[in-house]
This record gives structure tokens, sequence and C-alpha cells, in this order.
């Protein structure tokens, strides 16, 4: 929430967040403790109720959880009931929403060959219980959203997994919870998260496209969309916005997983807004537009991660700069669309026209069989884009 005496800033700084924005964050982001293959922790653990109210005074609306992000994976019943108290004391007294939740598949040594697709039967049964005592914990915090990234899910050799077999336990698992759920009366969906690799060698589901396509194999496509992640197409090499674009036009954005990422190389989850700075603009004009045309209700969530640089005053330093810095980009892309020199642009590149059907009404294909075009002239002419991109630019670079 607006804190008192941010409430001048926000007359003074336009970009100030408010519950409006919908802003939500993983607890695990700012718990993060800067742990990488190569050292330990940096910082200490984070109580999930400290993340709740520091990330509250910042002007979060909502937060995402995974189980163990809660109380621990070895917690007695009465830690486990002692810790959610806690959690649940600080979402209430500072009146923060659950707007996601997730399972932890992934951390603990039983999970080293994945959850859903472990090769050994009783690890996926055990996975299968452990996400369903976690979808009950998750609807009674009014969660509307459930993520799946499986993380584990894959493998680092050839022989190790049988893909089909794993796609099929993988759609089993995600069928049977789209059971519980309506069994239960749950209000909630499912969004599976792709990722190309890390910390598997190949990771099943590794873009949004391989998940949209698997999505279609199950028996409740109806419940379950995506939550791609910035980071993760990128390191695919992929294109983020035109990425939710199509989830958008199949009707499957049911989150988002926003950071910063510096091209394909490791996932490094960098605070949104840093890294592909390009990039990040066209992502919030994607959101934006979605948001305003009604194609997309759920958080603008960010999953970063505090570089391991960072001590504890940095971590909230990036967490600010998250949501500040999609309000800025907000701002730039709204000022890029209202610009009449862009207008002007967009319509001499015909960018409206592609929305208008190849074919009238009451045509077929016998009414453009024998189409003829003035191939010359159309073969010379100039689309007008580099003109269109440098306004952007200049949007961006805040000289417009
Ligand atoms: C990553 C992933 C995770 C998932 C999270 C939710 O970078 O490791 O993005 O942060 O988003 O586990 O399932
Ligand atoms: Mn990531
Ligand atoms: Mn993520």
């Amino acid at each position: 929430m607006t804190s008192p005496d941010s409430i001048g800033s926000t007359l003074k700084d336009p970009y100030v967040p408010v519950p409006e924005d919908k802003f939500s964050f993983g607890i695990w982001t700012v718990g993060w403790q800067g742990v990488d293959v190569f050292g330990g922790a940096v910082r200490p653990p984070m109580p999930a109720d400290r993340a709740v109210r520091k990330l509250a005074e910042l002007g979060a609306y909502g937060v995402n959880f995974h189980d163990n992000d809660v109380f621990p994976f070895e917690a007695s019943n009465a830690e486990r009931d002692q810790l959610i108290g806690a959690f649940r004391k600080a979402l209430d007294e500072t009146g923060t929403k659950v707007t996601t939740a997730t399972t932890n598949l992934f951390g603990h040594p039983i999970f080293k060959d994945g959850a859903f697709t472990a090769n050994e039967r009783d690890i996926r049964r055990f996975a299968l219980a452990k996400v369903m005592r976690n979808l009950d914990l998750a609807a009674e915090l009014g969660a509307k959203t459930y993520i799946f990234w499986g993380g584990r899910e894959g493998a680092e050799s050839g022989g190790a997994k049988d893909i089909q077999a794993a796609l099929a336990r993988y759609a089993e698992g995600l069928d049977l919870l789209c059971d519980y759920v309506t069994e239960q009366g749950y209000d909630i969906k499912f969004a599976i998260e792709p990722k190309p690799n890390e910390p598997r060698g190949d990771i099943l589901l590794p873009t949004l496209g391989h998940a949209i396509a698997f999505i279609n194999g199950l028996e409740h496509p109806e419940m379950v969309g995506i939550n791609p992640e910035i980071g993760h197409e990128e390191m695919a090499g992929l294109n983020y916005a035109a990425g939710i674009n199509q989830a958008l036009w199949h009707g499957k954005l049911f989150h988002i997983d926003l950071n910063g990422q510096h091209g394909p190389r490791f996932d490094q989850d960098l605070r949104f807004g840093a890294g592909n700075v390009g990039g990040a603009f066209w992502v919030v004009d994607a959101v934006v537009q979605a948001i305003d045309a009604g194609q997309y209700d759920g958080p603008v969530h960010f999953d970063y991660k505090p570089p391991r640089t960072e001590n504890d005053e940095g971590v909230w330093v990036s967490a600010a700069a998250c949501m500040r810095n999609y309000l800025i980009l907000r701002d730039k892309v709204r000022k890029f669309r209202a610009d009449p020199e862009v207008q002007s642009a967009l319509a001499a590149s015909k960018v409206a026209e592609l929305s208008q059907p190849t074919l009238a009404a009451g045509e077929s294909w016998r009414d453009v069989r024998e189409v003829s075009i003035d191939i010359d002239a159309y073969a010379e002419r100039g689309l007008g884009y580099e003109r269109l991109d440098q306004l952007a630019l200049e949007h961006l670079y805040g000289v417009r």
C-alpha cells in the first residue's frame, strides 16, 4: 500500500505503484540468498512474513509463493501451521493479495530427476500429493492462478528420459490435478511456465510454443494456460513480446513472469527493465495493450533474483526498481502510442491494414485464384519501418 510519507511523492513522482497496477512478486525473489553454482548464501534466509511486509511497503499489490518459501520441506505439521499463520498475518495486516501460488518440485534431492516426469513412479505419486496439499493452501489464501514450472522435468542425456513417456506422465499429472481442483470446487486455473534449460540440461516444454501445443493434449485444456517468463524465452533467443501476443491469440496468457535478461546465456533473472531495455519497451507495450483490451487481467508479476552482489538494502532497491521501471516504460509506451507523428508513421506503414481480412465478405479462393497486382510498384515500395522504429527509440531515449 502507498505509505503516508510517500503520498507527497505520489504528487511529485508519477512512478509510485498503486494497488490498481496489480504488481505482484514471488516472495522467493527478494528472499533469494544469492546462492549460485560457485558460491553459498550471501544473505540470510528471509521469513515469508518479512517479504510480504517489505513488498507491501514498496507498493506491491500481491505475492506468489512456493509451499517451501513459507515453511521448510521437512516442517512438522505444527511448524507448518505456525509459519502459515505468520504469513497469513502479514498478508492480512498489509492487505496484500495472494495472486498466485506454486509448488517447489525442484529443491529437495528427491526431485533430482523431476517430479511429474521422474522415471521412478513413487516420486511422481509423492509430487502429486505435494501439489494437492499446496493447492488446498493456495485456495484458502485466495490464489487464482497456480504455476507449474517444471525446473527438474528433463534430462542431461539422450538415453535417460523417454520423452514421449515423460509427456504422457506430465499430461497425466496435470489432468489429475485439474480433476482435483474441479472436485474441490477451487477457483484456480493452471499456468505452465516454460524454460529451455537450467537446472536440467534440457527441460521439457522448453518454450511457450511447446507449452501451448502440449496443452492441446490435455483432458481439460480450458483450465490450463501459460506463464511465460522474459528471461526464459530470451534464453532461447526468442522475442517475448511476440510470444505473449501469440499466447493471447490462443487465449492462453494466464500469467506473466517479468524480469531482465542479456540474451541467450544462463537465466539471469535480472530486475525488470535491466538487460534487454528495448525488448522491455515492447513487452510493456504488449502488456498495456492486452490489459486495455481486456485480454489480460492477471497480476503484473515479477520473478527476478537480486544479484549476489547486493545486501539487504540492495534487495529492496531492486524490488522497487522492477515496479518503477514498468511504470516508467508504461508512461513511455502510452506517449508513443498517442504521438501524432507515430500515428502517421503507423498509417504510412499500413500496420492497421493487417487487421483487414485478406478476403472480403462472401469471397472464396475463386476470387483470388487469378488475382493480379502491380508487382513492380509493390516491389519498389518502402515500408517506412525505420522511421516508425526511430520514433519508438526516441520515446524510449526520452527525447520525445
Ligand atoms: C526460475 C523460474 C522460477 C519459477 C518459480 C515459479 O528462474 O528458476 O523462473 O523462479 O518461476 O519457481 O514456479
Ligand atoms: Mn527464471
Ligand atoms: Mn519464473
